[in-house]
């Protein structure tokens, strides 16, 4: 049976060679990744399922964004299972997990790309997203969104952002700092 936990900075080895074999090598050319590249997940919202061995079996993170000027929300993924661990309720109970931590953290809204048909089970739908722009090509049938808080995404419009902390200060260069140091 799968345990739920958040995940610790320790398991970014075997959560990236999960999303490699779920994903392959692709998954780095994606709309979403857009949103993520170069941030850190939303506080307490990357998680991790393991099974009775205490290995990795499944990977579930949100990352901030804002959509239009400043409505705030989270974009959901990526989501993973080993596949010899599919069809046994791991999907389902990141899904859950998250979901239900993202609403106790006050979130409002949640948005992913992603199978619709596995999706809407978990109440994600395409209504909210129609007049939404992605920093890229997205497939509009596979653009999805769950209120977390009824009216939250109510005439959301715009382009979505990524938000929230970077996982790196971009360095400045040795022209920036003599310049910054001379003024
Ligand atoms: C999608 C994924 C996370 C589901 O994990 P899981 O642990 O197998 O999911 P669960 O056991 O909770 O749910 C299984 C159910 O979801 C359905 N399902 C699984 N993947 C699906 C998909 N891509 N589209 C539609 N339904 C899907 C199964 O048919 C099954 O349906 P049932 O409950 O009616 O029998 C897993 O298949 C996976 O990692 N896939 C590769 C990565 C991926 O595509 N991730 C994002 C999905 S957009």
């Amino acid at each position: 049976m799968a345990v739920i936990l958040d995940e610790a900075p320790a398991d970014a080895g075997a959560r990236e060679a999960l999303l490699d074999r779920a994903f392959g090598a692709g998954r780095f050319t994606k709309t979403c990744e857009r949103l993520r590249e170069g941030r850190i997940p939303a506080s307490g919202l990357a998680l991790k399922a393991v099974d009775e061995t205490g290995r990795m079996i499944g990977t579930l993170r949100f990352w901030h964004v804002t959509i239009g000027t400043e409505r705030p929300a989270l974009m959901l993924g990526p989501l993973a299972v080993e596949s010899a661990s599919r069809e046994g309720g791991v999907g389902s109970s990141l899904m859950r997990a998250g979901l239900a931590r993202a609403a106790a953290l006050g979130h409002d809204a949640v948005i992913l790309v992603g199978d619709r048909p596995y999706y809407e089970r978990f109440g994600f739908s395409g209504e909210a997203t129609a007049e939404l722009e992605m920093p890229g090509p997205v497939e509009r049938d596979r653009f999805l969104a769950l209120e977390l808080k009824a009216g939250a995404l109510a005439g959301a419009s715009g382009e979505v952002r990524g938000a929230g902390a970077v996982a790196f200060a971009p360095r400045k260069s040795v022209k920036d700092r003599v310049a910054a140091r001379a003024a």
